[in-house]
């Protein structure tokens, strides 16, 4: 059940206590501590399993904070949050007095972002201050979409969780680093490189492995239990077939052009033509395959074009070597 404000009023005690809540976004759920409080960010470290180098994402209730959080704010970053705030969209800028270097791992920059979801706005507002929240799930795994999923994975380790039912879009935010003159995409997510474009009038870099062709060269993130393998999208079928036939349980990805297809496989997701509708359910896809049991998922990319971009990216990582870290 979507949370009350009771529940906005509990979340922001627990916040003040240096407790841990997860908490819904437009994007995925986070799990949220007071970002001016190290130790509660600590704690966030340790529940995930986090090395405590990966900086951390402060959560705003409004652009009008955004000078009280960054030492500086360049036209163009002005420009981008005034666009698309709230909105699945993260500025990394020059770190502001406020943010303790347990938030940023160290580093003189931070990632922040307003998040469009009705539950995090009303309890970002509710406590005033910023929240630190990574995706609420254990470090390299996938990011919970759902109350249900955070409570599966992190259960008693969070103190609160509220649950604004299934994130409307399903991939993480876009971070956008907003330091320097040229603003580059760190990490392609819910606002498209393309909507960027547009509002800045230029084009803008993204990260090198969302151009890489070759699976196994990125280290596993937002990974399932199963191995992903990638391969192109007309060889789906035939690919699962034969790895089920050498033994695996396997899991597939079936484009919509396919639907009905008939295909040897363990378990079958069909994936939806529509980008939004693909984002918002990717990670659910992956979790229902795992929690069917399959040991390899066999996917295809889907064409690097608006929130394509993302999604060729999670499923890469997805599919990267697995580590240890
Ligand atoms: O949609 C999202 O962004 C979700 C929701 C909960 O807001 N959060 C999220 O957080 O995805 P997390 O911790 O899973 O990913 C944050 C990413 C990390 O890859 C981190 O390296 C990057 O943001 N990041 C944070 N601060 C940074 C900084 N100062 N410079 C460069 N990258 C930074
Ligand atoms: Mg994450």
């Amino acid at each position: 059940m979507t949370a009350g404000t009771r529940d906005i009023e509990k979340a922001a005690g627990v916040l003040r206590a240096g407790g841990l809540v997860a908490l819904p976004t437009e994007t995925v759920y986070g799990l949220g501590a007071d970002a001016e409080n190290p130790a509660a960010v600590s704690r966030i470290f340790h529940t995930k399993g986090r090395p405590p180098s990966h900086p951390l994402i402060v959560h705003l209730s409004g652009a009008g904070q955004l000078d009280d959080w960054v030492a500086d704010v360049p036209e163009t970053a002005r420009l981008l949050a005034e666009r698309f705030w709230p909105g699945p969209l993260t500025l990394v800028l020059r770190r502001g007095t406020r943010v303790p270097l347990e938030a940023t791992g160290g580093l003189e920059t931070v990632a922040v972002r307003v998040p469009a979801h009705p539950v995090a706005l009303a309890l970002l507002s509710a406590f005033g201050g910023g929240v630190t929240a990574p995706s609420a799930n254990r470090f390299g795994s996938v990011s919970p979409t759902t109350a249900q999923h955070v409570r599966a994975e992190l259960g008693d380790a969070v103190d609160f969780v509220l649950d604004g039912g299934s994130c409307e879009v399903g991939v993480e935010s876009t971070i956008v680093d907003a330091t320097g003159e040229t603003p580059a995409i760190l990490r392609p997510g819910g606002v498209t490189r393309e909507d960027l474009e547009a509002v800045l009038g230029r084009t803008l870099a993204v990260p090198s492995t969302s151009h890489v062709r070759v699976p196994g060269q990125h280290p596993s993130h937002y990974a399932p239990r199963a191995r992903v393998v990638l391969v192109e999208p007309g060889k789906v079928v035939a690919e699962a077939q034969l790895a089920q036939e050498l033994g695996h349980r396997v899991g597939v990805f079936l484009p919509a052009s396919l639907a009905g297809t008939p295909v040897k496989a363990h378990a079958v997701v069909t994936v939806p033509d529509s980008l939004a509708a693909y984002a918002r359910g990717l990670y659910g896809y992956l979790r229902e395959l795992d929690h069917a049991g399959c040991d390899l998922i066999i996917a295809s990319l889907p064409a690097e074009e608006g929130l394509g971009l993302a999604i060729a990216n999670r499923l890469r990582r997805a599919a990267g070597p697995r580590t240890t870290v």
